[in-house]
């Protein structure tokens, strides 16, 4: 089951994830990340590489995150592959935490 990126990565974007994945299955939007969901291969390694804990399996996805699930089906489709981390925003940790995130999602 694939993993997800979930609303805590708005605006934090620190890429550690993308640094990780041994298949290149990030993409980058203007303020997040998304997983493909068809090409991640369920390896975990990135769940720890997130500071902010943004990255979750699938079937763990709380219920008020479950939008996240297609989000990322629907954006890694339309965002470029971000085969490497890069640096984060100037801004990155006072954004973690923050609630209600999805509002300010860049596409
Ligand atoms: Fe990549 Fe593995 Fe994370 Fe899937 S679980 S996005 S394959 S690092
Ligand atoms: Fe986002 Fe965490 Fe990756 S903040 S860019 S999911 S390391």
């Amino acid at each position: 089951m694939p993993f997800v990126v979930t609303e805590n990565c708005i605006n934090c974007k620190h890429t550690y994830c993308a640094d990780v994945c041994p298949v290149d299955s990030f993409h980058e939007g203007p303020n997040f990340l998304v997983i493909n969901p068809d090409e991640c291969i369920d390896c975990a390694i990135c769940v720890p590489a997130c500071i902010v804990g943004a990255i979750v399996e699938e079937r763990d996805v709380p219920r008020e995150q479950r939008p996240f699930i297609q989000l990322n089906a629907e954006l890694s489709a339309a965002w470029p592959r971000l085969p490497k981390g890069k640096p984060p925003p100037p801004d990155a940790e006072e954004w973690d935490g923050v609630l209600h995130k999805r509002r300010l999602l860049e596409r």
